[in-house]
C-alpha cells in the first residue's frame, strides 16, 4: 500500500475520503456530530481562505485506508505552524500507515519552508501515543464544553441579562461589525492576547471585518453581542456565536473577551446571557452551543459553568518542529 498525493481529488476520492472519516467517527464519536459528506467535499476542494492545503492517502484496493490533510496558513515559509490531521481506518491501525502519512506531510512541510506543525487531538485516544512517539509535545489543553439550551431556564437567563452592571449598555449585530464599532471591537479583541499572539497578526478594524467575511463566505451566520461603556465608544466586552449553515441544531461559541480594565463586573456572563436570549428568538432551531476553553482559563470556564456548560471532552494541541518528524 503506497502513499499517494491527492492534489486534485476526484469525486470518487472525496467520497472515499469521507468514508474514512465516517469509519473513524463511528469507532470513536467523542460526543461530536458525524461528519457530513458536503462538509468533507467543501474542506477538500475549497480549504479556508488565506490557507492552502496538501492531501495524501493510502489506498487498499479501490478503497482508502488512511488519509492526511496538511493545512498551510499564509504564504509559503510563513512563520506560522502548519496543521496536520491524519485519520486511519480502525481496521488498518498499528501497521505504520499513520507514520508513513506523517513522513509524507513532513516532506510537504519542508517543501513549504515550515518550521513546525500542530495537531488537535482528543485526550485518551491513540493519537496521543502516536504523536508523542513522533516528536510532538502537548502545548495546550482545551476543555470542550457543551450547553444544552433546553436545560437552561429562560428565567435564569432573563435574570442574568437584567443584572447587567450600571453604566454599560448592550448592543448586538449579525455578520460584519457596524463601522462605528469596528475599531472599538478590534481593541477588545486585543484582550484575547494569547490568541492574537498565536495568530501572529494584530487586531485592527480591517482584520475584524475580514474574519466576519470568512464566516459569511462559508454560508455560516455570525452573531455578536457587545457591552459598551458609558462613553458609548468603548467595547468593554463581547461574545460571538456562529450558527453553521449545516449545523443540525449545534452552534459554536467563537471569541468572548472582556477588556482588562472592565473585568470583575460580570460583563462576560452578561453578554453571554444576552446572546442566549437573542438566539432563542432569532434561531430557535439551535439546541446546543459548543465551546473550547483553554484549560488554564479559569474565569471563562467558571462563567461557562454558571451558564450551564458542561465539560464533554478534553482536546489537546500538540506541536512538533519539522526537524523532529520522520
Ligand atoms: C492516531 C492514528 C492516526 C495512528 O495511526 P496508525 O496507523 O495506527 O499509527 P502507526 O501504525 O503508524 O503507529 C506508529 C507508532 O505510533 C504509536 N502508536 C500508534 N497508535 C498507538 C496506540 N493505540 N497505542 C500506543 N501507541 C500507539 C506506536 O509507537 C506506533 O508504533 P508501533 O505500532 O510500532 O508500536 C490513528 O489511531 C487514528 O486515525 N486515530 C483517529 C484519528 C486521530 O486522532 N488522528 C490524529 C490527528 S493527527
Amino acid at each position: 500500500m503506497d502513499v499517494i498525493a491527492l492534489d486534485d481529488p476526484t469525486d470518487a476520492q472525496i467520497r472515499e475520503w469521507h468514508a474514512v472519516l465516517s469509519a473513524v467517527h463511528a469507532a470513536d464519536p467523542a460526543g461530536e456530530p458525524a461528519p457530513e459528506p458536503e462538509q468533507t467535499a467543501e474542506r477538500l476542494l475549497g480549504g479556508d481562505r488565506g490557507s492552502r492545503q496538501r492531501l495524501w492517502a493510502v489506498a487498499d484496493g479501490g478503497a482508502l485506508a488512511a488519509v492526511a490533510a496538511l493545512r498551510l496558513p499564509g504564504e509559503p515559509g510563513a512563520d506560522r505552524p502548519a496543521e496536520i490531521d491524519i485519520q486511519v481506518r480502525p481496521g488498518h491501525r498499528r501497521r505504520g500507515l499513520g507514520r508513513r502519512l506523517l513522513a509524507s506531510a513532513a516532506g510537504g512541510l519542508r517543501a513549504d519552508g515550515r518550521s513546525s506543525v500542530i495537531a488537535q487531538v482528543h485526550a485518551g485516544t491513540p493519537a496521543v501515543p502516536f504523536l508523542e512517539s513522533h516528536g510532538f509535545e502537548c502545548v495546550l489543553v482545551l476543555r470542550g464544553m457543551l450547553l444544552r439550551l433546553d436545560e437552561v431556564p429562560a428565567e435564569r437567563v432573563a435574570r442574568l441579562v437584567a443584572a447587567g452592571p450600571p453604566g454599560y449598555r448592550l448592543i448586538r449585530w449579525q455578520g460584519v461589525v457596524p463601522d462605528e464599532h469596528a475599531t472599538a471591537l478590534a481593541h477588545a479583541k486585543h484582550a484575547m492576547a494569547d490568541l492574537a499572539e498565536y495568530e501572529g497578526a494584530p487586531w485592527d478594524a480591517h482584520r475584524v471585518r475580514e474574519t466576519a467575511e470568512v464566516v459569511a463566505k462559508r454560508g455560516d451566520d455570525l452573531y455578536t453581542v457587545a457591552a459598551l461603556d458609558a462613553s458609548g465608544t468603548v467595547v468593554a466586552g463581547f461574545t460571538e456565536v456562529v450558527v453553521p449553515h449545516d449545523a443540525a441544531g449545534r452552534a459554536a461559541q467563537y471569541d468572548t473577551a472582556v477588556a482588562p480594565e472592565h473585568r470583575g463586573r460580570r460583563i462576560g456572563i452578561w453578554v453571554k446571557a444576552a446572546m442566549l436570549e437573542w438566539l432563542a428568538v432569532e434561531r430557535p432551531e439551535v439546541r446546543e452551543i459548543e465551546t473550547d476553553n483553554s484549560g488554564d482559563n479559569e474565569h471563562m470556564i467558571a462563567v461557562n459553568e454558571e451558564l450551564g456548560f458542561r465539560v464533554e471532552r478534553e482536546s489537546l494541541e500538540y506541536q512538533a518542529p519539522t526537524s523532529a518528524l520522520p
